[in-house]
């Protein structure tokens, strides 16, 4: 089955209370372990690759091992651009065969914001491809791109900026933020604001980024084996499922699957000192990223069976 666009499954999740899981992609082992997950639950998956991603892989890698397993599956499979920093970016990967794509301008000022969304968004709708942008911005480290501070997403000017971008959907600041350390105190989003930005454009899907919820069990076992992860954090899932139960249909999902698989990798090697073959360690590692990805499925996303 070949790529497919997110409209479908935004639609559906956006009415079924649920929301679908985009999980960052950088090696063939982590696609593999989507993808077994994806059919296990009968998922739909978006799988995204940012721009570090496609310095890591190269894009031409990352395409030729999508088409490896969408020729095994009959899942609905969207390929996205996660923060896409510029438009000519936006352009190599929609012409390369990407069926989604995010333009980041969430650190501009707002009416440049506008203006670079509005470039992606033209030259990707003539192609059919869907276009997130993001306005309010996630404290914490994004690739090139850190921020001390939360600057939550503006209802009034959301409006304004769909409006003006035409955009498919919209990433906003509520409170999460990218990496291991999401909050210092509790925990908490701020749902109020979603509620009036979702108010405000009904049916409009929303994207919620540094959406990983930091699992203790893995931060755990990374320490106990060596690892110095300390004090880590993330979102708890209640927060996330009802996130997903409103107008949520997206949730971005890197740290846990980085998190999972740095911690089999170390117990393994520290158990297994004599062993020297990757795929002892690499299999161990696509494992985690399967039962990872199901967990999130079936706990969080409330995406079973919606393929
Ligand atoms: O939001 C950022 C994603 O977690 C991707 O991280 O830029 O290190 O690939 P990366
Ligand atoms: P996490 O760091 O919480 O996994 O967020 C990932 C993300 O937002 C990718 O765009
Ligand atoms: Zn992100």
């Amino acid at each position: 089955m070949p790529l497919v666009s997110p409209k479908e499954m935004f639609e559906g999740a956006y009415a079924g209370g649920y929301a679908i899981g985009a999980f960052n992609v950088n090696n063939m082992e982590i696609i593999q372990g989507i993808m077994e997950a994806g059919s296990e639950e009968n998922a739909p998956l978006i799988l995204q690759v940012s721009a570090g991603a496609r310095k890591y892989a190269g894009q031409g890698y990352i395409i030729k091992l999508m088409e490896a397993a969408l020729a095994q599956t009959d899942l609905p499979v969207v390929l996205h651009l996660d923060h896409g920093p510029t438009f000519e970016m936006c352009k190599e990967v929609i012409d390369g065969g990407f069926t989604s794509v995010m333009i980041d301008g969430s650190h501009l000022p707002f009416d440049e914001n506008i203006a670079l969304t509005k470039q992606v968004v033209t030259y990707a709708h003539d192609k059919g491809v869907w276009v997130e942008a993001e306005l309010g911005r996630l404290a914490g480290i994004e690739e090139d791109v850190s921020s001390d501070e939360h600057i939550y997403t503006d209802p009034d000017e959301a409006v304004e900026f769909v409006d003006r971008t035409g955009c498919d959907s919209l990433a906003v600041a509520i409170g999460t933020s990218h990496g291991a350390y999401k909050f210092t105190g509790e925990a908490k989003l701020d749902f109020d604001r979603l509620d009036k930005i979702s108010a405000l454009m009904p049916k409009l899907p929303i994207v919620l980024h540094g959406a990983s919820s930091v699992v203790q069990e893995y931060v755990k076992m990374a320490n106990d084996f060596g690892g110095d992860i300390g004090g880590a954090k993330g979102v708890p899932e209640d927060l996330l499922r009802k996130a997903a139960s409103k107008a949520v249909c997206k949730i971005n999902i890197d740290t846990d699957i980085r998190l999972a698989m740095t911690a089999v990798v170390r117990k393994y090697l520290a158990e297994n000192p004599a062993e020297f073959d990757p795929r002892g360690y690499l299999g161990e590692a696509r494992k985690a990223v399967k039962e990872m990805v199901r967990h999130k499925i079936t706990n969080v996303l409330g995406c079973s069976n919606k393929a």
